[in-house]
């Protein structure tokens, strides 16, 4: 059998950037074939140019054995190649079916939409690969692992029989992502080939069978994923030895800095979200709150913040009450935040780095003088320290716009303004969400040396591995309320997850 897919030599050039620099990829047919790589490997583009997004500026393709020319994405899908992007496009009050029709409409022989033979082949389809979704349901009533099970729908349902996965996990909580896996694996049992990038090692050990390994720009490894660990995969990756075990002293409690008594927060949908919950974290602890996206999590760091009010209780800040203080008096009294939204909370985008690194704090001195103005140079120089400490990749240091930064160096700048406020309270939500191993890395050392200059650090994650890597508490949050809080060095997957789901 040919391979499914080869594509040699593959160029493309963006303004200033090369981002695939003759790269080749060959995927067999029936096979899982991971694309690694760090933010900004030329993934993405590479995946672009197969699907006829882009067109290469060199390099030929060649599909099952025969040349082809992939102008757009309808000639994509004429060679059976379907893709689920990082953003799905589905239409949110629409149903099941009539996303995965669109375009395709089944009509009866008198011309009207035949929804139900639709619906029916939908369910069929479902069944086959286990996907379990109802053809009915609207989608803005179904959950995002579902809605991204329609896209894999919707591309079936076309016959493709090459599948392309663009970060397919980075939505997906941990359950859903095995789920996903086994799915890969029905569907590679029935015949079709996938090509499913990540920058998580495990997914790849756990779910493909090859693993091609691009870094800025160029394929540097293919190789079978039985005979790579993880280590090494992330060496090709990043291109120098990368540590995976977080290196870290017991902590040593100190002063209580965060009471949370009896907390109640209602979502901004009106429903009871967070719910009586009690919670401590004391001076030079980390403490992890586990739990699956969804159980109030993001409402109890937006009360902690001041972005959404408090319904009952009370929370205290080194024996303060900030229970209704503005975002700018628990700023000052020693608050800081690493948001889950960089790009809604964290950053002002259209800014430079030095202005988002004064975000807090550019009406004081040395940022302003007493008149009122800003003080350039002590803002330069500023930002130029927290450039090189926090090891910021930028194309022109602090007068760099931060919309166009990789993921990974917009959040350094967060991280860096938030530790550089000297909080005693430094809450942190998925610091490390779609970031490559490398700055994962740099991140959770920087939190663990902030804990160990005294500071209390919350932390929110919806990846197990990185609580348990880097707590010292962890506390399960089920359902708005803490189910349970244990050690971490008494603490496993297993057991956490059971408190989870309880
Ligand atoms: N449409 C575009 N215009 C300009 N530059 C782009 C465009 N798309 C991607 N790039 C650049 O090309 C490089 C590779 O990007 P991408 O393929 O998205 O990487 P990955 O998916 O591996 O994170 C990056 O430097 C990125 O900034
Ligand atoms: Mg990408």
């Amino acid at each position: 059998m040919p391979p499914a897919i080869e594509m040699s030599g593959i160029t493309k050039i963006f303004p200033g950037v090369v981002a695939n620099d003759g790269v080749d990829l060959r995927v067999e047919q029936g096979e899982i074939h991971a694309l690694l790589g760090e933010n900004g490997a030329g993934k993405s583009t590479l995946m672009s140019i197969l699907f006829g997004l882009y067109e290469a500026d060199g390099g030929i393709i060649r599909i099952r054995g025969e040349d082809a020319r992939i102008r757009n994405p309808n000639d994509a899908a004429a060679l059976h190649i379907g893709m689920v992007h990082q953003h799905f496009r589905l239409i949110h009050n629409f149903t099941v079916t009539e996303n995965i029709v669109l375009g395709r409409e089944p009509r009866m022989p008198w011309g009207n939409l035949d929804l139900r033979s639709a619906e029916k082949r939908v369910g069929e389809l479902s069944a086959i690969y286990g996907l379990s979704v109802n053809p009915k349901a609207k989608i803005e009533n179904i959950t995002v692992g579902m809605q991204q099970r329609v896209e894999i729908l919707k591309i079936l349902y076309r016959d493709a029989d090459i599948l392309i996965f663009d970060e397919p996990t980075a939505v997906l909580t941990p359950q859903e992502t095995d789920e996903l896996l086994l799915i890969f694996r029905r569907l590679k049992a029935e015949g079709k080939t996938i090509i499913f990038i990540t920058h998580k090692l495990k997914e790849i050990k756990a779910a493909a069978d090859r693993c091609t390994v691009l870094r800025r720009g160029k394929a540097v490894a293919a190789v079978d994923v039985a005979g790579a660990g993880e280590e090494e995969l992330a060496q090709m990756m990043v291109g120098r030895p990368v540590s995976f075990h977080i290196d870290k002293k017991p902590a040593g409690p100190g002063d209580l800095v965060l009471r949370i008594e009896n907390l109640t927060v209602e979502s901004s949908g009106g429903h009871a979200a967070v719910r009586s919950l009690n919670l401590e974290v004391r001076a030079g602890e980390i403490l992890g709150i586990a739990g699956v996206d969804g159980n109030g999590q993001g409402e109890l760091v937006a009360a902690l913040a001041g972005l959404l009010p408090v319904k009952e209780g009370r929370i205290f800040l080194r024996n303060r009450d900030i229970t209704r203080e503005s975002v700018r008096s628990r700023n000052e009294a020693g608050f800081g935040l690493v948001p889950e939204d960089r790009h809604r909370f964290g950053l002002v985008l259209d800014f430079r780095i030095d202005e988002n690194f004064i975000l807090k704090n550019f009406r004081s001195y040395p940022y302003s003088s007493s008149t009122g103005f800003l003080r350039f140079n002590d803002i330069a120089s500023h930002a130029e320290s927290l450039i090189e400490q926090f090891d910021i990749r930028s194309g022109r240091g602090g007068a760099t716009v931060t919309r166009s930064m990789s993921g990974g160096n917009q959040q350094k700048v967060i991280i860096a303004r938030e530790i550089d406020s000297s909080p005693a309270l430094l809450v942190v939500s998925q610091p490390t969400r779609g970031l490559d191993v490398g700055a994962i890395e740099y991140i959770h050392r920087r939190i663990v040396e902030e804990r160990d200059k005294g500071r209390a650090i919350l932390l929110v994650s919806f990846e197990l591995e990185e609580i348990l890597g880097l707590c010292d508490r962890i506390a399960a949050i089920s359902r708005g309320s803490i189910a349970g809080i244990v050690d971490a060095q008494d603490a496993d997957e297993r057991s956490i997850g059971a408190m989870m789901g309880s």
